[in-house]
């Protein structure tokens, strides 16, 4: 009974990642395009569970607004904004502060990730920041949620709370949201090491191809990067047990909106040296414009600022509501 609506968000610290592009934004674009009611958002909130310098997050959100604007996120058709500049997420948060379990978040392998050894020294905000999530989610009552597999397990959380909440009070308020994580690129990994996930906090540079790279850097980085002696396969099931070479195809597949299978039936037999400049000329006509927008778009960041507030608004006008009624259910 509930409308389908979407909601996700990006912690804006940070350089974008051809992961972040192919696992996220590029999906937001997607579902936009659906027609479905879309909301999607800079999760400042997320990013100070761990430091942050206060120039750098504030660059990092303009640049990552930018980053949605150029993927091709229209301000028309979604509601893009600051977590920050809408205080019902926090303050829904609160609430699922206090349904969510201990014993829930402690198995979050985000959380042990994030907070290595020293778990004591980890800030209660990276400990809680899944049920803040939730709330993110939750206070637009979004039914589907594009990300990639690493989220899959906090969606998990979500639906748990909602389902304790709406069981807790004898309601059916909040929907039971769907991960979306389609396509043939859920997952990119390092261009160095294909057991490890591309990220913007890798200590390798080489490791990940920035949306912001010209492309020259993004040729570079996928004429080094690793891979094995053999040939391409012509179906899926010869990349078995050959992550890098996985990892590849892959992404030529998100890029190209194609499956792994079309592809391998387009380069099955040819060799990496003959792959990789394909790739590297796919990644570049996609990303270079991209970049190029990113750019532009930098240069008026009080453009950025408006477009954020005029979100903020709309935003505002769908959780103000939600929240509303959920207060009442509670008794406040
Ligand atoms: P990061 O993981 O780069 O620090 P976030 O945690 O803010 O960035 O993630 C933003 C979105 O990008 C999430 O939906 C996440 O699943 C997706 N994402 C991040 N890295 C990858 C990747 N290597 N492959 C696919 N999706 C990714
Ligand atoms: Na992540």
């Amino acid at each position: 009974q509930f409308v389908p609506r979407v909601f996700s968000g990006i912690q804006p610290t940070g350089g974008l990642t051809l992961g972040n592009y192919l696992g996220a934004i590029k999906r937001f674009v997607d579902m936009q395009a659906s027609g479905i009611e879309t909301f999607y958002c800079m999760v400042d909130l997320h990013a100070i569970t761990t430091p942050q310098k206060p120039d750098d997050l504030r660059r990092a959100t303009r640049e990552l607004a930018a980053g949605y604007l150029a993927a091709g996120l229209d301000p028309a058709k979604s509601s893009l904004f600051n977590q920050s500049q809408v205080p019902e997420h926090t303050q829904l948060a609160w609430v699922f502060n206090c349904v969510a379990r201990m014993g829930w978040l402690s198995r979050m392998t985000q959380f042990k990730d994030k907070a290595g050894k020293n778990r004591e020294a980890a800030s209660v905000g990276l400990f809680a920041y899944p049920n803040l999530m939730a709330a993110d989610i939750l206070v637009y009552h979004a039914t589907h949620v594009p990300v990639g597999e690493d989220q899959k397990q906090h969606i998990e959380l979500t639906r748990d709370i909602a389902t304790k909440f709406n069981h807790d009070y004898g309601v059916d308020f909040f929907p039971i949201p769907e991960p979306v994580t389609e396509g043939a690129a859920t997952r990119v990994m390092s261009l160095r090491d294909g057991s490890k996930k591309m990220s913007k906090s890798d200590p390798s540079a080489a490791s990940r191809i920035n949306m912001t790279d010209d492309s020259d850097m993004i040729s570079q980085k996928i004429r080094k990067a690793k891979t094995d002696p053999d040939a391409l396969p012509s179906e899926a099931s010869g990349l078995n047990e050959r992550p890098e070479a996985r990892n590849l195809v892959n992404i030529y597949a998100g890029l190209a909106d194609m499956t792994v299978d079309a592809v391998l039936a387009d380069v099955g037999g040819k060799e990496f040296s003959v792959f990789k400049p394909m790739l590297a000329e796919l990644a570049v006509s996609k990303l270079s414009p991209i970049a190029a927008e990113m750019a532009r778009l930098m240069q008026d960041t009080a453009e950025i600022d408006k477009i954020l507030r005029q979100g903020a608004q709309n935003a505002r006008t769908v959780a103000g509501p939600i929240l509303e009624k959920t207060y009442d259910i509670i008794g406040m």
